[in-house]
């Protein structure tokens, strides 16, 4: 089914007091305002997973993700986080493959297809990113470029796994950059996923929720939710303010 999803990214953003104060903020506004049945996600840095998570225990409405998995299930990978150790604190998501970790972290898709399969095994409902820069869009070949980000990560899984990965379309040079892609040009590409996706899995691969992600704000919000391919947001730096989160939440 396509569900409404709005999910924050706080990035490498708040300490721990401040990250538990926003969150609070959001359960707060979230319970006694949010009402179109929109699933709400806060993805935190990792080391504030677990408060983050008793904040959320106060209502309904909100569900944690973390920003990242490894690629191993455990051993001697120091300072890395598995997805069971994720799961364990009491996150449903899983931010996989943004561009910041492919590009900072060179994240390649085989290993991403890794990190989805751990994130399937442990449930973590993975938000796969997937996204192009200015340059291939320039150059005309955005399209097949993201088509190859999802099949390259993703076509080894079965329709069953498959079924439950969201996809977060975000154009790299939409993102913190305050240009956001015009809702046309954002439906477009999603429409183009879509029609990827269903080739390679029929109707579960038509129902995947796609997530818009660059720039997104509640003065744009309603207009990118209108789109019949826009399924939701992936929000950076608009997540940081509650207000500014659940306005875009509410805008569907
Ligand atoms: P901004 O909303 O800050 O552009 O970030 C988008 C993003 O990267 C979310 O993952």
């Amino acid at each position: 089914m396509r569900k409404k999803i709005v999910a924050g990214n706080w990035k490498m953003n708040k300490t721990l007091e401040a990250g538990v104060q926003l969150a609070t903020e959001v359960v707060n506004i979230a319970e006694s305002e949010l009402n179109n049945g929109a699933t709400v996600v806060l993805c935190t840095p990792a080391i504030h997973l677990s408060a983050v998570a008793g904040v959320l225990k106060s209502g309904k409405k909100v569900s944690l993700g973390a920003q990242n998995i490894y690629q191993k299930e455990s051993g001697a990978f120091t300072g890395e986080i598995s997805a069971e150790m994720v799961k364990s604190v009491g996150a449903g998501y899983v931010i996989l493959g943004h561009s910041e970790r492919r590009e900072y972290f060179s994240e390649t898709n085989a290993q991403l297809a890794e990190k989805v399969n751990l994130a399937l095994k442990y449930n973590l409902t993975p938000i796969f990113c997937c996204g192009e820069t200015l340059a291939q869009r320039e150059a005309g070949i955005h399209i097949d470029f993201v088509k190859s980000q999802l099949s390259e990560s993703l076509f080894h899984l079965s329709p069953e796994d498959y079924a439950k990965v969201v996809i977060a379309y975000e154009p790299i040079w939409a993102i913190g950059t305050g240009v956001t892609a015009t809702s046309q040009q954002a439906q477009d590409m999603h429409k183009e996923l879509r029609t990827h996706l269903a080739s390679k899995y029929g109707k579960v691969g038509e129902n995947t929720s796609i997530l818009y992600g660059g720039s997104a704000k509640p003065s744009n919000a309603k207009e990118l939710f209108s789109q019949p391919d826009i399924d939701g947001g992936l929000i950076g730096g608009a997540s940081l303010v509650a207000r500014d989160f659940i306005d875009i939440a509410k805008a569907f």
